[in-house]
């Protein structure tokens, strides 16, 4: 695909006010082979300094529960509906999310993964193309064609919601869970290295 190299989007100005508030296109980090690929709304602006996505506050609370459940940061590939910073971090727009379809699909088609994970209404929304409350069907897998390949994805509310509301964390909680039983994490033998 003409202005990527691999799932990375090299170059890129579709969107004339992501350009604008952009430092960097912030693409997705983690293993090409990853049988879990993460997918969030867009950079804040952390990742927008840094280049990588969930590396702020959310990242924080997202990383820490993936461990909880037997999963590595490492071992996920986690990438974002959209590339660049939105100004403000308001939600992108529709247009903003078309520009940037075409990117994501060819990642997923890359990484291939055996599980999507949306984080959040917007990317639930996005990659399902319908209305999602996510709060009540998070922990549900629904599938979908992405790119033309049925895909099982993962509805998960944003990690950041349980920084203002306490109640999402059990629910957060269970959906990791499922996404660990569904690639096939292995717990004990993470709990079994993080004891070392
Ligand atoms: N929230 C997102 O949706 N994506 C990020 O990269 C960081 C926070």
């Amino acid at each position: 695909m003409e202005n990527m190299e691999g799932p990375r989007v090299t170059d890129c100005e579709r969107c004339p006010a992501l350009v604008e508030s952009r430092s960097r296109i912030v693409n997705g980090v983690g293993p090409e082979d990853a049988d879990l690929l993460i997918v969030g709304e867009a950079p804040g602006e952390q990742e927008d300094r840094e280049g990588e996505p969930f590396v702020g506050r959310s990242g924080t609370q997202l990383d820490e529960k993936l461990r909880e459940h037997g999963i590595a940061r490492e071992d996920v590939r986690i990438t974002n509906c959209v590339r660049c910073r939105p100004p403000e971090n308001r939600d992108p727009t529709k247009e903003e999310l078309e520009n940037c379809r075409g990117y994501l699909e060819r990642e997923i088609e890359l990484i291939d993964p055996e599980l999507v994970m949306t984080v959040g209404k917007v990317p639930t929304e996005h990659l399902l193309e319908r209305d999602v409350a996510v709060t009540k069907e998070a922990g549900s897998v629904a599938e979908h064609r992405i790119g033309g390949v049925a895909r099982k994805v993962l509805i998960s509310v944003h990690p950041a919601a349980m920084l203002y509301d306490r109640s999402q964390e059990a629910t957060l909680d269970s959906t990791i869970e499922e996404a660990a039983a569904l690639i096939g994490a292995e717990r004990s033998d993470q709990s079994r290295l993080d004891s070392y």
